[in-house]
């Protein structure tokens, strides 16, 4: 089985290198439009192989897409990062053009691959990638739920100090500050988040956990990798191994929770066919009206990249 990576950046790199060490594919392709990037990161990740027990091939191209045949699962992470004073929004012309010809490469080699979007910003570029590529919507879909789910989770551990393995937790709606986590879907190992923690405590964290990428770009100088390129891995393993897991992610709704047309974060079943299930949980009216605010933000940024002519 082989799964393709498209942009060998910061994101690229580390969810190729977490798809290897999981050891559950025969290849992985990086592909770049720098020459020579993604066959050197290929080959210095290959040569980890030996040292972190995997036989995961890796192999790198520079825009040769001939290379990508056949894959089962693309993930494109190809475009610009945030920069600091930058919003996701802001990216949108460059990376609506980079996702509208990378979709197009991909398709032509692998019309059956499952795609996943990490291009920012998120929910927006994942339509682009739906409406470039023509295919059923439970083939098209983007990371970021897990993400911001993750982060939450990580978040609430360090406060309760209990393992983050023990934070079960929901979160919808669009990638960004609009995002709609959900302490009343959040337990610990079963106890409602709430029973353990205050609740002005808990709302820092959510607030938090809304502007958690914006918090790395300020440190970083550059949006965040390793929790990006590891939760865009566990949505490859959870198709390429049938699992059958629900996670947070941006999909195309009809009608789901009353929205329609729009890509926007919900749980959904993820396997061997993509989608495979759209999860409808019952939200009260608050977290409805936040849904729907989250959801008419992205709508905004999509209604923009509609008026660019560029898809
Ligand atoms: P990066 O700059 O490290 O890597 C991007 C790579 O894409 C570069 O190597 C660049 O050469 C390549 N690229 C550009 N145009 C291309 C094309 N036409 N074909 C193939 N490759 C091309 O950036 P990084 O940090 O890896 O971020 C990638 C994207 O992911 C950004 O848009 C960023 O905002 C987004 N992101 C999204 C997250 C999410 O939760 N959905 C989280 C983190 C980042
Ligand atoms: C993040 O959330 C910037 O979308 C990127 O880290």
């Amino acid at each position: 089985m082989k799964v393709t990576v498209v942009g060998a950046g910061n994101v690229g790199a580390t969810c190729a290198q977490v798809i290897a060490q999981k050891n559950i594919v025969k290849e992985v392709v990086l592909v770049d439009i720098k020459e020579g990037i993604s066959e050197g990161k290929a080959l210095d990740l290959w040569q980890t192989s030996p040292v972190n027990y995997y036989n995961t091939r890796l192999t790198g191209s520079t825009n040769d897409y001939s290379k990508t045949a056949g894959s089962e699962v693309v993930v494109i992470t190809s475009g610009v990062p945030r920069k600091p004073g930058m919003s996701r929004d802001d990216l949108i012309s460059i990376n609506a053009g980079i996702v509208k010809s990378v979709t197009e490469n991909v398709i032509k080699y692998s019309p059956k691959a499952k795609i996943i979007i990490v291009s920012n910003p998120l929910d927006v570029m994942t339509y682009a990638a739906y409406v470039t590529a023509k295919k059923p919507k439970n083939e098209v879909m983007g990371m970021a739920g897990i993400l911001d789910t993750a982060r939450y989770r990580a978040f609430l551990a360090e406060a309760l100090d209990v393992s983050p393995l023990d934070i079960q937790a929901l979160l919808m709606g669009g990638h960004g500050d609009t995002m709609v986590p959900l302490p009343r879907y959040t337990t610990v190992s079963g106890i409602p988040v709430t029973e353990l923690i205050d609740k002005k405590t808990l709302d820092a964290i959510v607030d938090r956990t809304k502007k958690g990428g914006g918090e790395l770009v300020n440190l970083m100088g550059t949006s965040a990798w390793y929790a990006p390129g590891s939760a865009a891995a566990q949505m490859v393993e959870a198709i390429v191994m049938d699992q059958k897991r629900i996670f947070p992610c941006c999909v195309k709704l009809e009608g789901e929770y009353g929205i329609n047309d729009m890509f926007v974060g919900t749980p959904v079943k993820l396997g061997k066919n993509g989608v495979e299930q759209v999860i409808e949980v019952a939200l009260n009216d608050e977290e409805k009206q936040l849904l729907h605010d989250s959801a008419n933000a992205v709508k905004g940024v999509m209604d923009v990249l509609d008026g660019m002519n560029i898809l």
